[in-house]
């Protein structure tokens, strides 16, 4: 029996319709399990941009600070693509996870084999299943390096840069979740031409010694890429920089089914974290009840395990969610023959029902 203080961060486009169904999800937690979940919401994004001026409100950040953890929906939309760079809802989201600390990025992909015909990948690759996580550097690297632009637009330019402090906590993250997974990292980067990832493959192989039960191996990003395409199923923990990480995320989710299945934890060193679907916010179907709610579910299910411990609650929402889609209710997204089609709201609903 617990009380926790989430903030909600709803954001734009199909935000609000699927962290709604999240809440839906985690009200029907708590009754069944006896916890009281209370629930801030603040603005981030092109919201806040519309009614403060800012994408990230210094008052979101106190919000949050002041929570137990923070769920989000998605930021962004063509409404706001000619506001400039600093205050784009881009900025909001990349902003929060600076503020809070939030260096680590997990993102897993498992393919449920009730959503195997989603994938777009042959039946002979998906044999073996499908089950990565990806392990994304999230506050350092090019994504926060110096940017540089010449005053007549001539050149402009981005550094990649990090320190071995911020690979090896990184690293430390991969490891540990590779030991509970199946102790196999395989660190992505581009140490044939980049000086930056040569340190990062000199500081995994160091930090390895500390793990001698996992085997780490290497590959260029390039490669990894060209792997997850033609053998996922070689994979169990992924690591690897923000923006690496963050097209290589897209990619294994892509295998996966969809990308409206799957969540994703920002941690940092304390156990409040931000959770939030990998997919972005689809203004094209904002507000028409036809978004898939799934994977902002299972990030809230992400947030009961890592950040309240609570991992009965957790398995009871995975279990939920496999329930529905057993029942044969799809999504738009995920629909295939003979399945039952049904919007953001049912989906939830039926979800909730299933805890
Ligand atoms: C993600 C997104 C963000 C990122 C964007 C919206 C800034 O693509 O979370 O993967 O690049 O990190
Ligand atoms: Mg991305």
């Amino acid at each position: 029996m617990g009380t926790y203080n989430i903030t909600l961060l709803p954001g734009d486009g199909i935000g609000p319709e699927i962290v709604s169904g999240a809440v839906t999800v985690l009200n029907a937690v708590g009754k069944k399990f006896n916890h009281t979940f209370s629930y801030t919401e603040a603005d981030i994004g092109g919201c806040a941009i519309d009614k403060h001026g800012t994408s990230l409100p210094q008052e979101t950040i106190d919000k949050c600070l002041a929570s137990d953890s923070v769920l989000l929906g998605a930021v962004g939309g063509p409404k706001w693509d000619g506001v400039p760079a600093d205050i784009r809802p881009e900025s909001g989201l990349l902003g929060i996870r600076k503020a809070l600390g939030l260096y680590s990025n997990l993102r897993p992909s498992i393919l449920k084999p009730q959503l195997k015909a989603a994938s777009p990948l042959k039946d002979d690759k998906l044999e073996s299943g499908l089950d990565i996580m990806v392990v994304r550097e999230l506050t350092g690297g090019i994504y926060f390096g110096k940017k540089q632009r010449a005053a007549d637009n001539s050149w402009a330019s981005d550094e990649e840069k990090y320190s071995r402090e911020e690979i090896l906590r990184i690293g430390k993250i991969a490891f540990e979740t590779a030991m509970i997974r199946q102790k196999r990292v395989v660190s992505v980067d581009k140490a044939n031409v980049l000086e930056s990832s040569r340190l990062w493959r000199e500081t995994m192989n160091e930090l390895a010694k500390d793990y001698p039960e996992v085997a780490l191996s290497h590959m260029y990003v390039d490669n990894a890429a060209m792997q997850i395409a033609i053998n996922p199923a070689q994979f169990d923990v992924i690591v690897t920089s923000n923006i690496f990480g963050d097209i290589l995320s897209d990619l294994s989710s892509a295998v996966a089914g969809s990308i409206g299945m799957l969540p994703s934890a920002s941690l940092g060193a304390g156990k409040r974290g931000m959770y939030e679907p990998i997919h972005g916010s689809a203004p094209d179907i904002a507000g028409m009840d036809i978004a898939n709610p799934i994977a902002t579910i299972v990030s809230a299910a992400m947030m009961l395990e890592l950040s309240f411990g609570l991992l009965e609650e957790a398995r009871a929402v995975n279990c939920a969610v496999d329930a529905v889609l057993d029942a044969g209710y799809r999504t738009a997204d995920i629909m295939s023959e003979g399945m039952k089609k049904i919007g953001t709201k049912e989906m939830a609903d039926r979800i909730a029902a299933n805890i």
